[in-house]
């Protein structure tokens, strides 16, 4: 287990645009994923960006069977997404509720697009695309903003949406981060 910190708002290298992977298959690739994957299950978090642990690569994970931190959220497969692409597949856009690990004990009510298409690569090079909607489509927006140096809170239109999670949603047991 190599469980890292998570880079929190204010740190300089959340804010960059990360570097496209040119090598897949390494051993440098497989620790990375390890670590994130280490890294994102003790935290209980739905998704993490290589950015998020200091790794100034376009690599993010992301996946959730069941999860305390969104109660009402489906399911999405664990997925490694590597060098990735959105194509907005929808005009419109939908607000939801998210969370960062890298701005803990908040929540903001961000606008993403309703479905997309992804395309990228898994750890051995392998192309992905997938056409998804609704959280799948969110939680994919959400991560690879992070490799664009962007995190949710940039995205929030009113900002009497953004607040502590334990004031805003009291009583839900969410977790504070
Ligand atoms: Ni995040």
């Amino acid at each position: 287990m190599a469980i890292k910190a998570v880079l929190q708002m204010g740190d300089a290298r959340l804010l960059e645009r990360a570097k496209e992977v040119s090598d897949f298959n390494t051993p440098a690739l497989k620790k990375l994923l390890k670590d994130m994957r280490d890294t994102m299950q003790a935290l209980d978090g739905a998704g993490l960006a290589a950015p998020q642990i200091g790794i100034d690569l376009r690599v993010v994970i992301f996946g959730i069977a069941e999860n305390p931190r969104y109660p009402d959220a489906e399911a999405v497969p664990q997925t490694v997404l590597i060098n990735p692409i959105i194509t907005p597949l929808s005009e419109g856009v939908e607000d939801g509720w998210e969370g960062c690990l890298s701005v803990k004990g908040m929540r903001g009510l961000v606008p993403r697009y309703k479905a997309i298409r992804y395309n990228g690569f898994d750890a051995m090079g392998k192309p992905i695309d997938r056409t998804v909607s609704g959280f799948h489509a969110r939680v994919v927006q959400h991560e690879c903003d992070h490799l664009d140096g962007i995190l949710y809170p940039m995205r929030i239109k009113d900002m009497r949406n953004f607040g502590f999670t334990a004031v805003l949603f009291p009583g839900e047991d969410l977790q504070d981060d």
